[in-house]
């Protein structure tokens, strides 16, 4: 009670610090913009819009009047339907020319919003249907190309002919900004005219959209599953900027930049709910506080409750663009519901263009809580699919992903798409061409104001009093990290992985870690690490290897199980792997490949946190141990999902990145046991498709004979070594025994041995007796056969085995479902493979030492259904498994 009564008023004071704080966020924007330079065009002297915005004439004696050419003067005009719904500002009045003209405005450096205004209308003198012009930016950029607005109002559907558009055009030091309009050249029947009614140029933040030194960020290649920039010598064009759930924003509501945000309705392909939180305080500690306005996080679209629904379904949103161009694009989100607290609780799996763009998005993770904004971008091409398209739709869509507490949803509060300008500097597209075009986004007038078309809310609404409550929480929130981390002190947090060197002051590390990708990986405290690992119990040990030791410990107060490496400072190992491992774990997403969660380097340790594998290693599943044995069907989509993972190392990325230390040890299984691929502290890029020659590193029994003779590494090798693993998953036999005789000491010499000799199927593991299809077994062996051949360029690649092990899959699944009608009470087996001796091995498997009781066990297990583990899992029916379906159906597991 006593320390109640002592928190009490500083909670006040605080509380009234923030109300006060509010008031003033709310009058003043939260960036104000260096160039802020709003023109209207043929007018004089200063005119204010419907947003009390003043905007400047560009007639004599206006400093921004155009350069025409000397004989070919251009004309001020007023549009000849006086529609009095338009706004004055800057629609009312327009610069008309047969010849070009240049506008110039000196600006600082930086980069800027160039907004251009159209009223597509005729003007005495220029006909409508004559106006085609291109418009350049600093003699580079190309804008527009042969233009015409009034093609482009009488095709969009609205009733407006208003139009604006919006480009990102960096300024360098000393350079002015100039805008040119050029007339499309005239043809023996037509004279072309340019014209414009508005022009906008206003500063923008350097980190807002592009890549920078002080901005770690880095879009999310959805086509090469890579890392990009988004340099300075890009220029952008806005396509859609939405606020999901919200009501349209009007450029005074924005954080100072002027921009306008729609409703995202028109393009919402699927239904979906609205949660709201109109007056919810967001915290700005991910994302700079400028990035969007707070209304564009309060309101979002989720699914709903529905989870068989949900399950079943997309929240997809149809975008119209413009075929032949890379795009940007940010998705805004903030997670605004109550109940929604904690990591795992809404994961969600994210679409672009109908590719993974985030397999696991979940924003409480990206953000590191509730009410806190956050954004990913990502940049995906639209190709030209037909000569006569000129769009297409740029499908966004979310699917609910799987966790242990997971409401089966999906969420998104905002999103912006930007065109990339292509290597000619060009940002202009076709004009269209024919009427059955789905909308192009509405046009936004500066001056629109906010309350248009409110429907279908189910807002969840915050009353004063819980208000206060979450302010309160606020408060508490913010003197606590405060206190507890530094780390949020100095520098808005774009990328978490930046903070890292605040403990060490390292320049050098520094720019290493500028390498990382954003919102990847998280940085921990010491004081964490050891909380979770009771200060490195020995009895939490769950791994040794020659860089330490691996332990089972619960982050965020007990709420998430993680997997945690404890890097030996001893240890080869050193300081560089650390880093590479990090580097390269954090830029890998998939799902076969297990993923960083984050690290310390606090106190000079190396630490690495992974997603908890609940199922341990393969190999645990094989042998010397007294787990179920696993069904053969569930060690063929191991295997696969084995080697999807190593599949997306070898190619999936721009350098392809060998493993180097392939084994059954490596392999994990989560809790649905789902193959992943773990421990890169080995691996190394490849350069160029040059092979890399480096030290031998590996383990004895996988080590590919050719590389350790030649000491070139390639793919191969890893093929090699999952090989060694298909035998070791087949026969349950370690990759190298020293007990057995001499020739069998090695399985993949031993096993290549038995095939020439016919004999294989007398080696495969006791509990696969009768069970294999004998198609199946064949074509299984042979991939693996394949697999461990002594020279490399003799193997197949991962793709291929990938390829290979589904078949094997398809055929004994139809197999399974053949004998099945004969046979339903599934007693009978494949006498095929039961004919293969078996006397022999059980001599061998006795002084082997590896079984017990499991013989008697499964032979009177039914088979196939002998699944003890109750464990889901992604069917894998489709007739080649590539890793996108596996993607899709883990998403899809547990519908039952
Ligand atoms: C926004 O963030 C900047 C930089 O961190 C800070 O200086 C400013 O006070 C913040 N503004 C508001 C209204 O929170
Ligand atoms: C017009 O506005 C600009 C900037 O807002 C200002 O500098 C200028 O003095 C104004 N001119 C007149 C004639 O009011
Ligand atoms: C643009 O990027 C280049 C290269 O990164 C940099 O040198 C230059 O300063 C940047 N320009 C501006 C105006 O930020
Ligand atoms: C657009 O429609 C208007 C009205 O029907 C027409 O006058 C004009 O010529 C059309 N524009 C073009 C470029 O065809
Ligand atoms: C426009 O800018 C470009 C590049 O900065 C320059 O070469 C050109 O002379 C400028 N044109 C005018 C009319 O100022
Ligand atoms: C949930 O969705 C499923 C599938 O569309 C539907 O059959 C079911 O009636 C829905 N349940 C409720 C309560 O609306
Ligand atoms: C969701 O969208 C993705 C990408 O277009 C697609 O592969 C998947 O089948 C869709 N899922 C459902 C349930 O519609
Ligand atoms: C992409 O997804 C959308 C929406 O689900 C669908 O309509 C479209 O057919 C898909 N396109 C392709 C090429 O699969
Ligand atoms: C300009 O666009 C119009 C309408 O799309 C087209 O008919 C014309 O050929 C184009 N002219 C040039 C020079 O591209």
């Amino acid at each position: 009670m006593a320390n109640i009564s002592i928190l009490e008023p500083i909670m006040l004071v605080f509380l009234l610090f923030l109300l006060s704080y509010i008031s003033i966020a709310n009058s003043t924007p939260r960036y104000t913009a260096v160039d802020n330079i709003p023109l209207n065009c043929g007018s004089v002297g200063n005119l204010t819009d419907g947003d009390k915005r003043i905007w400047i004439g560009d007639m004599e004696p206006s400093k921004f009047a155009p350069i025409e050419e000397r004989n070919q003067k251009s004309v001020t005009s007023e549009p000849q339907s006086q529609d009095s719904s338009i706004e004055p500002v800057p629609y009312g009045t327009a610069r008309l020319s047969y010849s070009q003209f240049t506008y110039v405005f000196p600006v600082t450096s930086g980069p800027k919003f160039v907004r251009l205004y159209f009223y597509a209308d005729s003007y005495s003198g220029f006909d409508e249907s004559l106006a085609f012009f291109t418009v350049k930016a600093n003699n580079k950029f190309t804008l527009l190309r042969n233009f015409s607005a009034s093609i482009l109002a009488n095709y969009s559907g609205e009733l407006t002919r208003t139009l604006s558009k919006e480009f990102c055009i960096n300024v360098e030091k000393d350079q002015k900004l100039n805008l040119t309009f050029i007339p499309t050249p005239s043809t023996a029947s037509s004279r072309f005219f340019a014209f414009v009614n508005g022009i906008e140029i206003v500063s923008m933040p350097t980190y807002l959209y592009y890549s920078s030194e002080e901005n770690q960020r880095r879009p999310f290649d959805v086509d090469q599953h890579d890392q990009l920039l988004i340099e300075n010598s890009t220029a952008l064009e806005m396509i859609h900027r939405l606020n999901m759930g919200g009501s349209s924003i009007s450029p005074n509501g924005d954080t100072g930049m002027f921009r306008a945000w729609s409703q995202d309705s028109p393009y919402l392909l699927s239904g979906g709910v609205i949660p709201r939180q109109p007056n919810l305080e967001l915290k700005y500690t991910a994302i700079p506080n400028d990035t969007a306005p707070d209304d564009v996080y309060r309101s979002a679209i989720t699914m709903g409750p529905n989870i068989t629904w949900n399950l079943l379904s997309n929240l997809t949103w149809g975008l119209p663009v413009d075929p032949g161009f890379n795009y940007l694009v940010r998705l805004h989100f903030c997670e605004i519901e109550p109940s929604i607290t904690m990591p795992g609780q809404r994961p969600f799996i994210i679409y672009i263009d109908n590719k993974t763009a985030a397999p696991m998005a979940d924003v409480i993770m990206w953000s590191d809580g509730r009410d806190t904004p956050v954004f990913q971008d990502y940049v995906v091409m639209i190709r030209e699919m037909r000569v006569d398209q000129d769009k297409s739709t740029l499908f966004i869509a979310l699917h609910p992903g799987k966790s242990t507490n997971a409401i089966y949803d999906a969420i998104l509060n905002g999103a912006e798409v930007f065109k990339l300008s292509d290597s000619n500097n060009n940002l202009a597209g076709p004009n269209p061409s024919s009427a059955l075009l789905p909308s192009p986004p509405p046009a936004q007038q500066p001056g629109s104001t906010s309350n248009s078309r409110k429907t279908r809310f189910i807002a969840i609404g915050t009353s004063v009093g819980l208000f206060l409550a979450l302010l309160t929480l606020l408060c508490c929130v913010v003197v606590w990290k405060l206190r507890k981390s530094k780390r949020y002190g100095s520098y808005y947090p774009v990328s978490k992985c930046w903070f890292w060197s605040d403990q060490n002051k390292g320049k050098s590390k520094r720019t290493k870690a500028s390498s990382l990708p954003e919102g990847l990986c998280r940085q921990f405290s010491l004081e964490e690490i050891k909380t979770a690992t009771r200060n490195f119990d020995e009895e939490l040990v769950i791994g040794v290897g020659g860089f330490g030791k691996v332990y089972r410990g619960f982050v965020d107060d007990g709420t998430m199980l993680v997997a945690i490496k404890r890097l030996n400072p001893e240890s080869k190992q050193g300081p560089k792997e650390f880093w590479k491992e990090i580097e390269m774990l954090s830029q890998l997403r998939h799902v076969h490949l297990v993923s960083l969660i984050g690290y310390s380097n606090d106190e000079r340790e190396m630490i690495l946190v992974y997603d908890y594998m609940s199922n341990g290693t393969l190999r645990e599943h094989l042998y010397d141990t007294d787990k179920d044995s696993l069904p053969w069907i569930q060690r063929l989509e191991i295997c696969i999902g084995a080697a999807c993972g190593l599949n997306y190392l070898h190619t999936g990325l721009k350098h392809p990145i060998i493993h180097r230390d392939v084994k059954t040890t490596n392999i994990l299984l989560d809790e649905n046991c789902v193959a992943k691929v773990s421990d890169f502290g080995l691996s190394k890029e490849g350069q160029d498709d040059k092979a890399v020659s480096t030290m031998v590193k590996g383990t004895f029994g996988y080590l590919d004979p050719d590389y350790a003779r030649r000491r070139q590494l390639t793919e191969k090798s890893d093929v090699y070594s999952f090989g060694v693993v298909l035998f070791e998953v087949l026969c349950a036999r370690k990759a190298l025994n020293p007990r057995l005789e001499e020739e069998q000491w090695n399985l993949a010499n031993w096993a290549r041995k038995c095939i020439q000799n016919g004999t294989m199927g007398e080696i495969i593991d006791l509990n696969l007796l009768g069970k294999l299809a004998p198609n199946c077994f064949k074509v299984y062996v042979d991939i693996a056969e394949s697999c461990v051949r002594d020279q490399g360029s003799q193997r197949p690649t991962m793709n291929d085995v990938m390829d290979k092990l589904s078949f094997a899959l398809q055929l004994q699944k139809e197999a399974d479902v053949a004998k099945e009608k004969v046979n339903p009470d599934g007693k009978e087996t494949y006498t095929e493979v039961l004919s293969f001796h078996v006397s022999d091995i059980t001599e061998t498997r006795r002084c082997n030492n590896i079984f017990s009781g499991h013989v008697s066990e499964s032979n009177s297990g039914t088979w196939l259904t002998s699944n003890n583990t109750g464990m889901t899992y992604p069917s894998l029916d489709s007739d080649t498994v590539k890793c996108e379906d596996v993607f899709t159906d883990t998403s899809n597991v547990s519908k039952a």
